[in-house]
């Protein structure tokens, strides 16, 4: 307990997109997509609670400048009307930043989560529809585990767990822009024609049954090679991902972190991960997360 109420946590797991699909522009400047998207428990930790002040405020260790939990907790109290006292958002950063893991939209999420909590409605069904409005991975991080993601991230189906799979993810010194990615995707013509979108979704849909293996013939990102050509060292990543054994090696969302995958126990996967984190520091093993903890 703090002086003013107790303090609440969430961890706020990074993603890895095991499979992106990429669609036109729409009309609101979003791509079309379709994705197979995983929390892991390469996660981030935040805590709510009681700022002594009237205000909100965000820290975040590490990560200087606007922050889109700000946002969260503004976007609860405007949707939900909650006027409780001034919160302190904290944040402890663990998912590696600006490099397609959805680290800042999963810590939204998490703020989103915590301020219903702390509002006394927990699962507050405005959640849903307050997430797309802060950004398009943030759908499919408020509710952690395994989706299928259509629309430009808003619309998300839950699925159950795949066979058990461990993920080697390997950083990178570089950080990428989001926007520079899908821009880099338009001008080498990656986009695919709709009537692909919803074969491929409904592969995947088919493909990723319950305690199904992973799908390697549908693991692809279609953003990979505009990733590679903004950042072309992503290409030592993959290639020590596939050195390491990895059945799959993708850059995750809009990169440029690289993720092996690696199916069953991977015994013998920390010590690759160990062995790269002088070339690619911060390097770990991750698991699948099927339901986030409070
Ligand atoms: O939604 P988010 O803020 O993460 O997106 C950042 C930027 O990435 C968007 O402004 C847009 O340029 C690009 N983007 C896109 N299509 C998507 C998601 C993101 O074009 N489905």
């Amino acid at each position: 307990m703090t002086a003013g109420g107790p303090v609440l946590r969430d961890t706020a797991p990074g993603k890895v997109n095991l499979c992106l699909v990429l669609g036109d522009t729409r009309a609101d400047g979003l791509h079309a997509l379709v994705s197979l998207v995983q929390s892991l428990t390469l996660a981030d930790e935040v805590t709510l609670e009681p700022s002594g002040g009237s205000r909100d405020e965000v820290v975040c260790p590490g990560v200087p400048g606007p922050n889109l939990a700000a946002d969260a907790l503004a976007a609860y109290r405007a949707a939900s009307g909650w006027d409780g006292p001034g919160q302190r958002l904290t944040i402890t950063k663990r998912v590696p930043v600006a490099a397609g893991m959805g680290g800042g939209s999963s810590d939204a999420a998490a703020a989103l989560r915590l301020a219903a909590r702390a509002a006394g409605q927990p699962g507050d069904p405005r959640l849903a529809a307050l997430a797309p409005g802060l950004g398009s991975d943030v759908p499919a991080l408020l509710t952690p585990g395994l989706c299928l993601v259509s629309g430009a991230g808003e619309e998300v189906r839950p699925l159950a767990p795949l066979a058990s799979f461990r993920a080697l993810v390997l950083p990178s010194r570089a950080r990428l822009s989001t926007p520079d990615v899908f821009r880099e995707a338009d001008r080498l013509g990656l986009a695919r024609p709709p009537e692909e979108l919803a074969r491929r979704a409904a592969a995947l849909a088919a493909a990723a049954q319950p305690g199904a293996p992973l799908p390697l013939w549908l693991l692809a990102n279609d953003l990979e090679p505009a990733a590679r050509s903004l950042c072309p060292s992503i290409d030592d990543a993959l290639a020590a991902a596939r050195e390491a054994g990895a059945a799959a090696a993708l850059v995750s969302g809009s990169g440029p972190t690289v993720v092996g995958l690696f199916p069953g126990a991977a015994p013998g996967l920390e010590a690759a991960a160990s062995a790269l984190a002088g070339r690619f520091p911060g390097a770990c093993v991750a698991d699948p997360v099927a339901v986030s903890g409070p």
